[in-house]
């Protein structure tokens, strides 16, 4: 068995953080949100991953490399547009030969991995085996439509009108049947092969296609609330170690991570949070559910409930929560007149005054 783990794709709803980086890299407990698929993945036993890739291939491929690191072997597949999940099937269809695989959207985050599905999978030999989770907003997703025994009869992107709450999670298991699915559809509404039709068309043409309603928490982290929730998630799993510098006056309470060469100077850190290497706080407070990147100062603020990447530098800004700060990003108050908000923000930044 195979997989195949998605990296393409825009990220046009993390815009301007994703003008300049994949959204698969974007860190959530400083860890990018790739690295768990990809540990996900080599758990359940599979080894040989196909990695799609489009414009951001030269990023994600630095980061990964030939996958060593995470004990699997990397097969980088370029899909010269995003032109959907079942084109990006398309694009792998040689690499896939005829063998079995998982496909994983690579900016999803899933409880408790995927071993489980995998084994399922392995034992009923469907032709494709689909995760739900139940959802508040059923619209942003593929939905799924069950009969009384709960089998799959309808599969829709993105309906107006939901049919029901349970969205298609991004990890899917396929018999190698679903390149034939993915050929006959035509492209959605948006312009996409959409994978939803293709796993219709299999419903549609007597394939057994399998369900399995997800009860951990399942992330697509395309969004920014998105984002700060599987921080919150996966910072609520982290053991406390504390590897930098903390002086006398400040005080670092609960399950906190403090790389070293970090250094917290007259501060407070309330966890659980996440501080990189060589990072000073400097007359600062830290409030639960914040990662902080490496190489950042942040000096006489307070930051709660946000993700901040490295090199950001913060300074006498009050209280910042619910956050993403991008790269070497300043956040500075200064003293210049005329007293004013001053910006330069990249394409589609967002700026919230109180
Ligand atoms: C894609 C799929 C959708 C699925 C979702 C899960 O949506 O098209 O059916 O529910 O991933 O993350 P997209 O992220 O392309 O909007």
């Amino acid at each position: 068995m195979k997989a195949l783990v998605l990296a393409g794709g825009e990220g046009t709803r993390l815009r301007p953080i994703t003008h300049t980086s994949a959204k698969q890299l974007v860190p959530v407990a400083n860890r990018p949100i790739l690295d768990f698929g990809l540990e996900a993945i080599r758990d359940a036993g599979i080894t040989d991953v196909g990695i799609i890739v489009g414009g951001t291939h030269a990023e994600i491929e630095a980061h990964v490399g030939d996958g060593a690191r995470f004990g699997i072997r990397v097969t980088y597949l370029h899909q010269p547009a995003p032109l959907g999940l079942a084109h990006a099937v398309l694009t792998a269809a040689d690499w896939l030969a005829d063998d079995d695989f998982v496909m994983y959207l690579g900016d999803n985050l899933i409880a408790d991995g995927i071993t489980q599905f995998v084994r399922q999978f392995r034992e009923r030999r469907p032709t494709a085996q689909i995760l739900l989770a139940r959802v508040r907003d059923p619209e942003r997703f593929g939905v799924a439509e069950l009969d009384d025994t709960g089998h799959v009869v309808r599969l829709v992107e993105k309906p107006q009108h939901p049919p029901s709450d349970l969205a298609l999670v991004g990890v899917y298991l396929f018999s190698s049947r679903i390149t034939e699915a993915a050929r006959s559809i035509a492209p959605s509404q948006r312009g996409e092969l959409e994978i939803t039709d293709a796993i219709q068309w299999l419903i549609e043409h007597d394939e057994p296609v399998a369900s399995q309603i997800v009860t951990g928490w399942w992330k697509d982290t395309g969004k920014l609330d998105d984002l700060l929730e599987a921080n919150r998630i996966i910072l609520d799993t982290i053991d406390r170690r504390v590897d930098g510098d903390v002086d006398a006056d400040s005080d670092v309470q609960g399950r906190v991570v403090i790389e070293k060469g970090a250094r917290i100077v007259d501060s407070s850190v309330r966890g659980p949070a996440v501080i990189d290497s060589d990072t000073t706080l400097t007359r600062t407070f830290v409030g639960p559910y914040t990662s902080i990147g490496a190489g950042c100062t942040i000096v006489g603020s307070e930051l709660e409930h946000s993700v901040v990447l490295d090199g950001v530098t913060i300074q006498d800004i009050g209280r910042m929560e619910d956050s993403l700060v991008g790269r070497q990003a300043h956040v500075v108050r200064s003293e210049r007149r005329p007293r004013a908000h001053r910006f330069m923000l990249g394409d589609h930044s967002r700026v919230d005054l109180p």
